[in-house]
This record gives structure tokens, sequence and C-alpha cells, in this order.
């Protein structure tokens, strides 16, 4: 008997971040944040069930899975098992169309497919939030890449009540341009960064007041499709974010001098009359918000100030689904 699932997600932005958790283990947020689901760079993963396998084993982008990356998965898949009642491994072969572990949000998309496609391989039967909840326990960014366009993560209680939500349609159209200023691996990974920031940032509690406001602010000025205000706060929340972190000892600096120039290109555009807003993760890139009709030229800029760098461009993508129905 085959038992095999391949799911399809896509990264996800935090227009309010989410930095910082308030249980480790189980993957609780301090706070709440709210993300826009990208329609570019998708995860493809396949899970397959293997009885005969004393171990799971797989893939990542053609090369054997192994060390931490494997031991990260492996660890999600026992959580799987011990919630379906299985103890067969599996192989995981997963597809990455975006450069893994550079603060372009692989590990969101990467969870939330493995997620999908290991609840369908192992038989259960979970609506999109419990999905979430699972997805979160991968990488808690994961849970949100669940759902398609505007997303909030819900803080929660516990492990159930922690997932994502898709938030009202709205008329708001977003566009996001990513420069990609360095494709290479992030030299701090956004756990330990987080952990850090928790325990010794005298930031860190005045951002964790600040985030429940932010969240409320930016779900009205998304209903009210107010573009700038959305942008603006955007903006300031991930500065904030930044700000918690550059205060932990010792410092998580996630920034280098292209991100601080592309800071600048954003601050002129804007000056220019080019209406756009920065926002940036666990990594040196920059991603500028924008409207649709503006990103292509705003990405030609960043090409050409940045002398022919990667510069994607993204909308509103879908939420994560089954390519294959194949479980039986
Ligand atoms: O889920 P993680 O551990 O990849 O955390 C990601 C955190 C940020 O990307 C910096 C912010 C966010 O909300 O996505």
């Amino acid at each position: 008997m085959t038992k095999v699932a391949t799911a399809v997600a896509h990264p996800n932005i935090a227009l309010i971040k989410y930095w910082g958790k308030r249980d480790a283990a189980q993957q609780l947020p301090a706070t709440g944040s709210l993300s826009l689901t990208l329609d570019i760079a998708p995860t493809t993963t396949t899970v397959e069930l293997d009885e005969a396998a004393k171990a799971d084993y797989g893939t990542l982008n053609g090369e054997d899975l192994s060390g931490k990356e494997l031991s990260r998965v492996s660890k999600f898949l026992d959580h799987v098992r011990e919630r379906a009642g299985s103890t067969t491994y599996t192989k995981v072969t997963t597809v990455n169309e975006i450069p893994t572990g550079a603060g372009l949000a692989s590990s969101a998309s990467g969870f939330a497919a493995l997620a999908l496609a290991a609840a369908k391989a192992y038989g259960l039967d979970y609506s999109p939030e419990q999905l979430s909840a699972l997805a979160r326990r991968g990488s808690g960014s994961a849970c949100r890449s669940i759902f398609g366009g505007l997303v909030e993560w819900l803080p929660g209680d516990d492990d159930a009540s922690s997932h994502a939500v898709a938030l009202p349609s709205t008329d708001l159209e977003l566009s996001l341009v990513v420069a990609v200023l360095s494709a290479g691996r992030k030299k701090i990974d956004s756990r330990a960064a987080m952990q850090t920031t928790v325990e010794t940032s005298p930031f860190f509690p005045a951002w964790v007041e600040q985030v429940p406001k932010d969240i409320e602010e930016m779900k009205q000025h998304i209903a009210a499709a107010d573009f700038s205000a959305v942008g603006l706060l955007a903006e300031c929340n991930a500065m904030a974010m930044h700000a918690s972190a550059l205060a932990a000892r010792p410092p998580v600096r996630y920034w280098n001098s292209d991100s601080v120039a592309a800071l600048d290109l954003v601050a002129t555009l804007r000056e220019e009359g080019l209406e756009c807003y920065a926002t940036m993760d666990a990594g040196p890139n920059v991603k500028i918000l924008c409207r649709p009709s503006d990103a292509e030229k705003i990405a030609e800029r960043f090409r050409n100030e940045f002398g022919g760098i990667n510069v994607l461009i993204s909308g509103s993508g879908p939420a994560a689904y089954l390519v294959e129905n194949t479980a039986s």
C-alpha cells in the first residue's frame, strides 16, 4: 500500500512581524502577526511513506537531506506520526523555487507544504486551521502559508488555538518587490536570534506591547484599502522588530551595507513620488511594498542601482494545496 501526497505552498512576508516566542517547545509566539502570501517561489513537497525505512530521508532541491535540516524535518514528522498513531518513516522530496535560508521565507513555504503533504499521507483529516497549527510546529511563520492573500496568525492560548486565519477580502491590491541583495545562507538563524532578543533585549517588552496595537491598526487600514497607511505601518513595524533585535546582547544584526542602500533607495523613490515602503526579515534582503502598477518601475530601479541583481515581483498568492490526491 502506497501512501503518498504532494503539496504546494507559497512563501509569505509579514507586514506585522512575528519576533519572539512565549513557548519555544510548542512554538507559541509572543504576539500575533499579519502577512501576505506571495504568488512566486513556491515549495513543492512529496511525502511518501516507506514501510522498509529505518529513518526519515529525502532530498532538498535534489541534494540529500542531512544534518540539522534532516533532524528538523524528522522532528516535525515525529509530531505528525504521534498524532496519526503511526511508526512508519518516510521519504520527503522537496523543491524550493527560492534560495533556501536567505531570509526569503523558505521555511514558511517549506513547512506549510510538508504539513499538508504529511497530514494527507499519514491520513490526518485536518481543517485548514488544524493544518496551520500543525505547520507552526515546524516553523512559526509556516502557519500563515496555509492560507492565501492577507493572513493573520492568532497567537492563541495553546497548541490548538495558535493558528492563522485568512483576513476578510478587501479592495487593497499589493505587490511586493523582492530585491535579492544576498542569496547566501543567513548567518544567524531566526530561532536563535529570537531567543537572544527575548532573553536579553531591553526593547523586547516594548515590542510585545506594540505589536497587538499594530495588528489592530493594520486590519483597519486593510479594510479601508488605504495603501499609504498599510505601507507606512508595515515599514515602521519592520524597523521596530529590527530595533528590538539590534538591542539584544550580543546584537542581532541582519543588515549589511546593501540593505541600508536599499532602504535609502526606497526613501528616494518615495520622495520622487513613486510610493513604496520597505520591510525586512531575518536576512539582509529588502522587500518593497507597492501598488501593482508601480512594481515593474521599482524593480527596474533596483536592478539598475544594484548592478543587475535578481529582483522578483510578487502579487497576492494562493492557499497551500494538494497536487495529487494519491494517499490510499
Ligand atoms: O518562522 P521563522 O522562524 O522563520 O520566523 C520568521 C520571522 C520573520 O520572518 C523575521 C518575521 C515573520 O513574521 O515572518
